[in-house]
């Protein structure tokens, strides 16, 4: 097993070239799947809500249920840096708001960073967590938290105006202090223009490869999540099928009397058998 990266590390990685490898959890099982895969980092994703409670977005998530599943995740990757996700209603309202779900995200769950969504308009949010001495991950591009303002789960920065906001967003995060920073969802030129422009990492999920690492949602690359599938995904694994067809052969099985079998059945101990043969008979 590889030691723990720290920030420094992930820093370093992208001074040196180094692709930085990112991907989602939600449950401790999988946790360990992704430390024994060696990923870099580990995102406790307020997409859980539509990849573990099949809401039909985020925008339910509560805070109680990003600590408990980032509890989780921390007891099976402890080697690994992960970034708690800070869901809507956390932050929105205040400073004060903010910090405060930031700290429970450490004090809680114990995760190396936190991530929130939105730019120019979060940087008040960004300062007063970093001021608290939290980790911050900006988020930036499509925001699905808020989604209905922009028309939509849409691709951003892919006219000249759209471009500007996103790399504006990119630049006040920055200067804002953020250690890392996530871009969702726009074109590689752009998010290859911002890569190069700042120098802390700048991880990309759907911006193409011309950033200092990826992201997946792990429901995604493993197929388990059917609802729907976006451009950018990657498919390594069908669980879903693997599971369903273990599944259907279980309840053809007990429904034929094929399950259990002997090697299934504890045995009485020696002698009790004939004890319990007698008692039946009484
Ligand atoms: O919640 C999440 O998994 C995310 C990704 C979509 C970037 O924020």
């Amino acid at each position: 097993m590889s030691a723990k990266k720290g920030l420094f590390d992930l820093h370093e990685m992208k001074r040196s070239g180094q692709k930085i490898t990112w991907l989602t959890a939600y449950d401790y099982p999988t946790a360990t799947f992704e430390e024994a895969a060696g990923v870099d980092m580990i995102l406790v994703g307020d997409s859980l809500g539509m990849c573990v409670y099949g809401y039909p977005g985020t925008v339910p998530v509560t805070m109680d249920q990003c600590i408990v599943h980032s509890e989780a995740v921390r007891r099976g990757a402890p080697n690994t840096f992960v970034v708690g996700d800070m869901p809507l209603g956390s932050y929105q309202a205040c400073d004060e708001d903010a910090v405060r779900s930031a700290i429970r995200f450490l004090k809680e769950a114990n995760v190396d960073a936190i991530k929130l969504e939105g730019g120019v308009r979060t940087v008040s949010r960004v300062r007063a967590i970093l001021d608290a001495g939290v980790a911050v991950c900006g988020h930036i591009g499509l925001t699905p938290q808020s989604s209905g303002q922009l028309g939509g789960h849409k691709a951003q920065g892919r006219t000249i105006e759209s471009a500007k906001l996103v790399v504006e967003d990119a630049r006040a995060l920055c200067e804002a202090g953020v250690q890392l920073l996530l871009v969702e969802a726009v074109p590689p030129e752009v998010a290859a223009f911002i890569r190069d422009e700042l120098p802390i990492p700048v991880l990309g999920i759907g911006a193409g490869e011309q950033v200092d690492g990826q992201l997946l949602i792990v429901s995604d690359v493993l197929g388990t999540f059917q609802a729907f599938t976006p451009k950018f995904v990657k498919k390594y694994a069908d669980i879903a099928g693997v599971a369903t067809s273990a599944l259907t052969e279980y309840v053809k099985d007990v429904r034929a009397g094929a399950f259990p079998e002997e090697q299934h059945c504890y045995h009485m101990l020696a002698g009790e058998d004939e004890k319990f043969a007698a008692y039946t008979k009484e």
